[in-house]
């Protein structure tokens, strides 16, 4: 069956703060699901909020809340952050709800009915104070903990676990099948590496009730809750088997019955892109995709894994006043201005450094001075020279212009968006150099020359109308303002559309007016 292109990004810690990190996660995401869209696919993009454990449940009582409440009021937040950032989400997961708890529920019930969970014992350094378990990098330099950690004494305990051991080669073999599986190759090396060169223990799945309970009650055992990775992995899985899609309930068959699915709708599972950061790759590499074999889950097709921002070369931090706020950014030099700085300045994969002067800069010289200029001058040039009639069609630029559009419809299919970027912007500087050399403004002077200047002209705004297709995915708004200046109707944009000659002779343009405003440099949002 036909099935929809099915994108994730992780799902935040709902007791985190939203920040840059947070947002470009978000952006990136929503920049491919927008270009599946224009390649006229059907899509389905999730994100949402990852809201049990330990640390959520303390912080709760700390306010004097129940876990839910605390969650439910810090749940419209990121909500509202997600709706600021213009994300194009179908769906906004939160693993408290009750379709997300059911399906994971379906999924360890099948795992035990299938001997792949065992009770063992747990071992681990335990500070009452902070009730959580320690690891070795929770030690000061010195080797000793903290004292903020009180008294802190080996615990023994009894939980389930998930043999996942026996999965390793099984792995090992699909990575070297698939090897687009993990992306960028760096990162697919690495946990490759990781997976021949250590052994694979068995994963600890639960927390005694006793010590947590906001978590997933555990179907065959009462006295625990699911812990973390096998909890907040499932989102992806569990939102399209609640909605009832085929691919995602059948494997579940005798434990789930999932919604009810139009019969006409593609389905959604398996995801084609996991996006997330480069600190949980082997979460979602490693142990999503033997969680998903044991279970008889066809596997995701691709991990694409991004870099972190720091801002000036420093870690972002609240208690230091380090962050750079997304919406004050986007509130104070445009929601695209933003969109466009994070995805031009680093390719998924790479760490990025934020910098105030950076952006501004970008935005000079690439935004206002670039596409903008491009389109103002294109624009009142036709409107004061032909009274916004395009003219008859002219093929001038098609060659170089097709060239780049193919070359950037290529890297958008393989989600290398900073290289399709750098092709929409040849496309930009070329039209800008073939206003300086055509000169229109002088051709206007001379009526022997109107043939040629109705060329110029007309090449300019096919340019225009092309550039308003390419860069829909990226700066949507903006992409509206140049078809709304161009006079076209607003419509779902079509990738397919960016061939040239789509203007048609005749053809009335609107009212050109800045994309980009000119602004003093100072600081940043
Ligand atoms: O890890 N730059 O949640 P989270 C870029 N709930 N990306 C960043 C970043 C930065 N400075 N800081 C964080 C979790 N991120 C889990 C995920 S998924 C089943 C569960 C990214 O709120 C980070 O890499 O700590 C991750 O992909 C996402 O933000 C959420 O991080
Ligand atoms: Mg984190």
């Amino acid at each position: 069956m036909n099935k929809r292109f099915y994108i994730t990004t992780a799902i935040d810690y709902v007791n985190g703060q939203p920040h840059l990190g947070h947002a470009y996660e978000k952006v990136v995401a929503d920049v491919i699901a927008r270009v599946h869209r224009g390649l006229g696919e059907e899509v389905f993009f999730l994100t949402g909020l990852d809201e049990h454990g330990q640390k959520v449940q303390q912080a709760a009582h700390a306010e004097g809340k129940s876990a839910q409440v605390y969650c439910d009021e810090l749940a419209l937040q990121w909500r509202e952050f997600v709706r600021q950032l213009g994300i194009s989400n179908d769906d906004f997961v939160r693993t408290t709800e009750p379709r997300h708890k059911a399906v994971v529920q379906a999924m360890l019930t099948k795992l035990h009915a299938q001997g792949d969970l065992y009770k063992g014992e747990y071992r681990g350094w335990y500070s009452p104070r902070q009730e959580a378990f320690l690891t070795d990098r929770d030690r000061l330099p010195d080797g000793s903990w903290d004292p903020i950690l009180g008294e802190v004494f080996e615990l023994v305990e009894e939980n389930w676990y998930f043999r996942m051991s026996r999965y390793q080669g099984w792995l090992i073999e699909h990575f070297e099948a698939n090897p687009a599986f993990v992306v960028p190759e760096y990162r697919r090396n690495e946990v490759l590496g990781f997976l021949k060169s250590e052994k694979l223990k068995d994963l600890s799945i639960t927390r005694p009730l006793a010590r947590l309970n906001w978590g997933i009650p555990l179907p065959f055992d009462p006295e625990y809750v699911t812990y973390v990775w096998f909890d907040a992995l499932s989102n992806y899985y569990s939102v399209p088997a609640a909605l009832g899609d085929p691919g995602a309930v059948e494997p579940l068959a005798g434990y789930y019955r999932g919604g009810a699915w139009p019969e006409s709708t593609p389905g959604i599972w398996p995801a084609d892109v996991h996006l997330l950061g480069k600190d949980i790759v082997k979460f979602h590499a490693v142990y999503w995709p033997i969680m998903l074999q044991a279970t008889g889950i066809p596997l995701p097709r691709q991990v694409l894994a991004h870099g972190w921002w720091q801002k000036d070369g420093q870690k972002m931090s609240k208690s230091t006043g380090n962050v750079v706020d997304p919406l004050a950014v986007a509130r104070e030099w445009g929601l695209d201005a933003f969109r466009f700085y994070v995805v031009r300045e680093l390719d998924i994969g790479a760490d990025g450094n934020w910098t105030d002067a950076g952006f501004q800069a970008r935005y000079q010289a690439e935004l206002a001075n670039g596409l903008g200029n491009l389109v103002n001058r294109s624009l009142s040039m036709l409107q004061r020279y032909r009274g916004g009639r395009v003219p008859a069609p002219s093929a001038e630029l098609s060659i170089e212009v097709g060239q780049a559009t193919v070359r950037c419809l290529d890297h958008l299919r393989a989600h290398r968006l900073q290289a399709a970027l750098l092709e929409i912007w040849a496309i930009v500087s070329r039209a800008n150099q073939y206003v300086d050399q055509t000169a229109p403004f002088r051709l206007a002077k001379e009526p022997a020359h109107a043939q040629r200047l109705d060329q110029v002209l007309y090449n300019l705004a096919e340019c225009c109308r092309i550039l308003g297709v390419l860069l829909s995915p990226f700066l949507p708004e903006t992409a509206g303002k140049i078809q709304r200046q161009l006079g076209l109707e607003p419509a779902p944009v079509r990738l397919m559309d960016s061939t040239w000659g789509g203007l048609a002779e005749g053809h009335r343009i609107g009212e050109p007016t800045p994309l980009f405003p000119r602004r003093e440099p100072g600081r940043t949002g």
